[in-house]
């Protein structure tokens, strides 16, 4: 038994894929929030989440700009490599930014460095049917990969905006053919960002692995929200599938324990933050 040295004497075993895929099987709800430095890092571990996503969102967030765009995997690897100190049970994610896995060989340099530097031990990238060639070439690599589908913000400026996507019966179908294939192609989880609750559904009764949404629904395996949302940090009009944690939380740990134990009943999201 390989156990990391910072985990040897407390009681709770750190979450890994192995984990999240039981979880699954046994239908336990995941609760996942991103986290861009160590105290916040920390705050989510303590309050419970599964999964800790160091989210491209920072470009907004934390830097400020209008998208993710900007955001550089030196950016990822600095703020990765401070989540990773906070953090002592949850599953950590690094998100690929905007063109940093274009060809096989790109990716796999930027999912290295994101894993060796960063301490992240998986990495999330934004696409449909045309990364199915990057993630089986990470994947067969070694390199454990979240599939992001459905609203990718990446292509913001191709799509011209941050919409629900899948509304379409021709886009839904084609988005349950995508997830099936990056599925295939090894993907670990997939991520369904802004989506019907329906289609969010089908997804995740197709799928073997792990779904996670995020405004998809109540019916995915697990749920993730930018924690800077979750907590009423983000000024100014939040997406529709956004519930405020700290209303009526005493501190922000109250509200990330709040989120966890929403999630992990159910009891979010009701249909007010889910698109139809
Ligand atoms: O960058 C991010 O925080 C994300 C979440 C919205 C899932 O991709």
């Amino acid at each position: 038994m390989y156990t990391h040295l910072a985990q040897r004497d407390s009681g709770e075993q750190p979450v890994s894929l192995t984990t999240l895929k039981r979880m699954k099987a046994e239908r336990e709800p995941i609760a996942c929030l991103t986290a861009y430095d160590a105290s916040f890092a920390k705050l989510v571990d303590t309050a419970g989440a599964d999964l800790v996503l160091v989210g491209d969102s920072l470009g907004m967030v934390i830097q400020g700009y209008d998208t993710t765009v900007p955001v550089t995997v030196a950016d990822i690897i600095y703020h990765c490599r401070a989540v990773a100190r906070g953090i002592a049970r949850s599953f950590l994610v690094a998100d690929m930014p905007f063109m940093s896995y274009t060809s096989g060989d790109q990716a796999l340099g930027n999912a290295v460095r994101m894993m060796q530097e960063g301490g992240a031990k998986m990495v999330k990238l934004e696409g449909g049917a045309n990364q199915i060639d990057i993630v089986r070439f990470l994947t067969a690599r070694d390199v454990p990969v979240c599939a992001h589908i459905g609203l990718k913000p990446q292509a913001v400026h191709k799509i011209g905006g941050f919409r629900v996507q899948g509304r379409e019966h021709a886009a839904a179908i084609k988005m349950i053919e995508d997830a099936k294939s990056l599925e295939q192609a090894g993907a670990d989880i997939v991520l369904l960002e802004c989506i019907p609750s329906d289609l969010g559904r089908r997804i995740t009764e197709a799928l073997e692995v792990p779904v996670i949404g995020i405004g998809a629904g109540p019916d995915v395996d697990g749920q993730i929200l930018v924690s800077y949302d979750a907590l009423d940090i983000t000024p100014g009009r939040k997406p529709r599938f956004v519930r405020n944690f700290m209303a009526g939380a005493a501190s922000p740990l109250e509200a990330a324990q709040r989120f966890v134990a929403a999630v992990k009943s159910r009891e979010y999201p009701t249909p007010e933050f889910c698109f139809a």
